[in-house]
């Protein structure tokens, strides 16, 4: 019999917060106390994964729309872009509860991130999406997928959409 399918969706009010571990404590406390406040003042838009069973969150990610100075980047692809603000998605956070890690659910939630930021971009210009890694673990996460570290902050990467777009992932 088939695998049901993923659902990942906007976190609402059904959702069990309380019971989300992922080990990082700042990231669970996010999602705990801060998620919905962020959501309601449109700061930040965030979707979970969903487990078991309808309320159970087994990851969940956050996105915002953001910008960095040019000069960030490699010299090569700065001397590409103009000289205002270069427009970006920031995903703040990204995180599996411990009791599915290392199933690929990691990766599915990258990926319907990225997915969702491209299709946004149809509307809405997106340079690169960027993330701020919480560890040197996380950032080899995001290196596998891609993502470059800025040349100022080691923990803070970005991935242009045209290469996620050019590797077809
Ligand atoms: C980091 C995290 C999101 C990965 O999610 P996951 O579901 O465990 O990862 P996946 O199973 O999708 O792994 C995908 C691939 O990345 C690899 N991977 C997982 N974590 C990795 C890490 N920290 N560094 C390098 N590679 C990693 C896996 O081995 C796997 O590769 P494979 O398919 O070749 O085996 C998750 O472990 C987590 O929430 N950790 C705590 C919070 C955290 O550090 N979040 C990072 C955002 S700052």
């Amino acid at each position: 019999m088939d695998e049901p399918a993923l659902v990942i969706e906007p976190l609402g009010s059904h959702h069990d917060r309380a019971a989300f571990s992922c080990a990082e404590p700042a990231l669970d406390s996010y999602l705990q106390r801060q998620a919905s406040q962020d959501i309601r003042r449109r700061v930040a838009r965030v979707f979970v994964a969903l487990g078991d069973a309808p309320e159970k969150i087994a990851g969940y990610y956050s996105l915002s729309a953001a910008s960095f100075e040019k000069d960030e980047l490699p010299p090569a692809l700065a001397k590409r872009l103009p000289h205002y603000p270069v427009p970006a998605a920031i995903l703040g956070r990204l995180a599996v509860d411990r009791t599915c890690q290392g199933q690929g659910l990691g990766e599915t939630l990258l990926l319907d991130a990225i997915r969702r930021v491209v299709r946004a971009s149809v509307t809405l210009a997106v340079y690169a999406i960027v993330v701020d890694a919480k560890s040197d673990r996380a950032v080899g996460f995001y290196e596998r997928y891609g993502f470059r570290a800025f040349a100022s902050e080691r923990r803070r990467l970005f991935l242009p959409l045209e290469t996620f777009e050019r590797l077809g992932l």
